[in-house]
């Protein structure tokens, strides 16, 4: 896939059937959605005892429940008994138990069976063998984690790996990001494949052409090679007349309260395989979630994260800064989606430009993933 086409300089892209086919979806769910870390948003919902989130995670339905201990506990929301789904809302409150409303079994705030109807009559039914199905969860960030899978390694096994290569020691950390608060919340629904999301935001070759108003903050950009075409980002660096990372390029809010002034006029921009990108700059932070929907569907929700502080002063006012990244995501998922129409032609088949040679890693990484091994060896990294 990586291999060599006519022209040394011109890598093949992935061929189209691996954004549109509903089976190649499928293989992304199973190999890498059940088995990965997912970031499925923020943990502060969920402060009180006997409160719980329902996530959907492809197939599977997921209860996230604040004990009364005040432990967080997540199991599928799947009733032992024949399958009832036990919640139908998104959220709200447990007394004591959760009770299946089809046959009223119930349950504890940790999942375990309590009582059933006539169990008397069910010497075989082993309270301890019918609790509700755990799922993994943990909290990192602010944000709430959740993985299918079992056996899975810790969240850190995930995501240190992606940290240590693309930002190094001790950068994310200074960020702070468990402490910030949620300025602004925004579902985009776009019309493309969870891949063209992330390979789009991997490469910088298209910001010249799509972002007039995020170049004009970061000029490097408009060389098509950003921050992550670098290999470990040194951060871009803002333009000259610009003082802070919003629309009108004033900068809006101090610094975040871990930072130095050596990262007053930085940008940093980060993928965590598999749905979670960042954005960082000196007075904010921006967390994008992935949730594919479909070959051709994903929705992508964007927390813009400020300091509590500034954001509880007088007159707090995002708008400036969040419109800047809130263009360029239109911006950008116009283009994912006009990409995936383009692929669904026979007649599709794509190649990257030296500035997109990074993308060969995510291809990489993704083809081990659903269990297919790239052709050649990834990009030689410089
Ligand atoms: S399906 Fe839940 S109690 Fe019967
Ligand atoms: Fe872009």
């Amino acid at each position: 896939m990586t291999s060599m086409t006519g022209a040394a300089n011109l890598l093949a892209a992935l061929p189209g059937r691996y954004y549109t086919d509903p089976a190649i979806f499928e293989l992304d769910e199973r190999q890498i959605f059940r088995r990965s870390w997912l970031c499925v948003g923020r943990a502060d919902a969920l402060s009180e005892p006997g409160r719980y989130r329902r996530i959907e995670l492809g197939e599977e339905s997921v209860l996230v429940v604040r004990g009364r201990d005040g432990e967080l506990s997540a199991f599928l929301n799947l009733c032992r008994h024949r399958g009832a789904q036990l919640c139908s809302e998104e959220s709200g409150s447990f007394s004591r138990t959760i009770r299946c409303a089809y046959h009223s079994w119930s349950y504890g705030l940790d999942g375990r069976l309590l009582a059933a109807p006539n169990m008397r009559d069910m010497p075989d039914l082993v309270r301890a063998d019918y609790g509700l199905h755990p799922v993994r969860a943990e909290q990192w960030l602010g944000y709430l984690w959740l993985n299918l899978d079992p056996e899975a390694q810790q969240l850190a096994a995930q995501v240190e790996p992606q940290l240590a290569e693309r930002l190094g020691d001790g950068v994310l950390e200074r960020y702070g990001i468990e402490r910030l608060g949620v300025a602004a919340t925004i579902d985009y629904s776009v019309a493309a494949n969870w891949k063209s999301i992330i390979e789009n935001f991997m490469e910088c070759y298209h910001c010249a052409s799509i972002h007039p108003e995020l170049t004009a903050a970061l000029p490097q950009f408009r060389s098509g090679y950003g921050t992550i075409s670098d290999g470990m980002a040194a951060g871009a660096s803002f333009a000259e007349h610009v003082d802070g990372f919003s629309l009108s390029g004033r900068a809006t809010h101090p610094r975040l309260p871990g930072l130095g002034p050596s990262d007053d006029r930085l940008f940093y921009g980060l993928v965590l395989r598999p749905n979670v990108l960042l954005i960082l700059v000196p007075d904010h932070v921006a967390l994008y979630r992935l949730e594919p929907l479909g070959p051709g569907h994903t929705r992508v929700t964007v927390d813009w994260l400020f300091d509590r502080d500034t954001m509880a002063g007088d007159g707090f006012d995002a708008t400036d800064a969040i419109a800047l990244l809130d263009i360029t995501n239109r911006q950008d998922f116009d283009a994912c989606e006009r990409c995936q129409r383009g692929m669904r032609s026979a007649a599709y088949s794509g190649v990257l430009v030296p500035a997109e040679h990074v993308i060969t890693d995510f291809y990489a990484q993704y083809l081990a993933a659903i269990g297919e091994h790239p052709a050649g060896s990834p990009r030689e990294r410089g």
